[in-house]
């Protein structure tokens, strides 16, 4: 055990510190210099994606975020409707599947039991075709799926899933680039632009490791809280679920996670200076939107711990701390990015809480039974 860990206290860590390279192993052989390669989908793939009018994301857990994330991109960059759906609820509903639907199912094990029931539901209806994003290829899901698309995370063994989601978004991003190729929305200028970014992404999250000694430092200040309200915007805003779910899921404390512009219909009552508030802000089309829900925070006497990228002009003072990423990302890119801080966060609230970090308590890695 100890051996497999390395030089790192746990498994959770390690994987963090893997993203890197398994972002760079998911996207490898995938992109040329500033192509997407065609085969990426199956050869099946190049008839079917030119015919998709809509998408239905089914996932649970940290798969469920990545798929949110995926939402705003492809509906950015293929101009089609797609809509993100837990899949204990989508199994259970009657959903009503439009023509020329693509069906896309998110996990990181292949086993979850509500996803696979949600694979097989949607195999009664009229979808083109179900793709299954997954990280073991061996499983059921990948088997019963009509499209696969592997993430290349390798074993992920601490329950918090980390480098299974920043694959998930890697291979999502593929997806929107494919979808937005097919249909016709992006250009060769656009494809290549896209493809550069992506391929800095491995790079950039290990300039976000970086941050793990400033961020160990402001986890101490969280230890004894009992609340914390994340928030963000636009793609950001599962960015915000996934960073309440990691500081829920390892160490215990009640998390929540609002999307910056709801605060004013009920949040902002639970703001005083015992709720620290946690925010992502990215240097996008957003940043003045969430600025402005901020300043709403600050008047309140909330404390504020915002993470964003250089020059947005956030500054420091006795009620808000700025973490600041290296290097901003692209559209396709800042919310991986913006995650591995988040990670880090919740990694060391959890160890200097001296919480069971790999194995939190009631969960399990591979939920298998409803
Ligand atoms: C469990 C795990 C989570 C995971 C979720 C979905 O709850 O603890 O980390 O996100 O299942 O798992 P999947 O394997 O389908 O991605």
């Amino acid at each position: 055990d100890a051996v497999e860990r390395g030089e790192y206290r746990h498994y959770m860590l390690k994987e963090i510190h893997e993203q890197p390279n398994a972002v760079a192993e998911t996207l490898e052989e995938r992109l040329t210099r500033d192509r997407l390669l065609p085969a990426v989908f199956g050869p099946d793939a190049e008839t079917l994606l030119p015919a998709v009018e809509g998408v239905h994301i089914i996932a649970c857990g940290t798969s469920y975020h990545a798929g949110l994330i995926a939402r705003y991109q492809i509906e950015q960059m293929a101009g089609i409707p797609c809509n993100v759906e837990i899949a204990s609820e989508y199994r259970y509903r009657e959903p009503v599947v439009p023509k020329n639907y693509l069906f896309v199912s998110i996990s990181q094990s292949g086993e979850t039991a509500d996803t696979l029931a949600a694979l097989r539901l949607a195999g009664k209806k009229p979808y083109l075709a179900r793709l299954a994003i997954c990280n073991v290829p061996e499983s059921s899901l990948v088997r019963e799926s009509d499209l696969v698309l592997m993430t290349r995370a390798g074993p992920e063994i601490g329950v918090a899933s980390t480098k299974a989601f920043t694959t998930q978004l890697s291979a999502l991003a593929l997806l929107a680039l494919a979808l937005g190729k097919a249909g016709k929305r992006l250009d060769q200028a656009a494809e290549a632009a896209a493809v550069k970014e992506l391929r800095a992404l491995p790079a950039a999250i290990e300039d976000a490791l970086g941050l793990n000694d400033e961020i160990e430092h402001l986890a101490e200040q969280l230890v004894h809280r009992h609340h914390a309200l994340f928030l963000g915007r636009g793609a950001h805003y599962p960015v915000a679920m996934e960073g309440a779910l990691k500081l829920k899921e390892i160490s215990y404390i009640h998390a929540e996670a609002y999307a910056a512009g709801e605060l004013k219909h009920g949040p902002l009552a639970l703001v005083d200076e015992d709720m620290p508030i946690i925010a992502v802000a990215p240097n996008d089309a957003l940043l003045e939107k969430i600025r402005s829900n901020l300043e709403e925070v600050r008047a309140r006497g909330g404390s504020l711990i915002v993470f964003t990228d250089p020059e947005t002009g956030f500054e420091a003072d006795a009620h808000s701390q700025v973490i600041t990423l290296p290097k901003a990302g692209g559209k396709l890119t800042a919310p991986a990015l913006f995650t591995i801080p988040l990670q880090l966060l919740a990694y060391h609230v959890a160890v200097h809480k001296g919480t069971d970090v790999d194995k939190p308590r009631n969960l399990a890695k591979s939920v298998t039974v409803e």
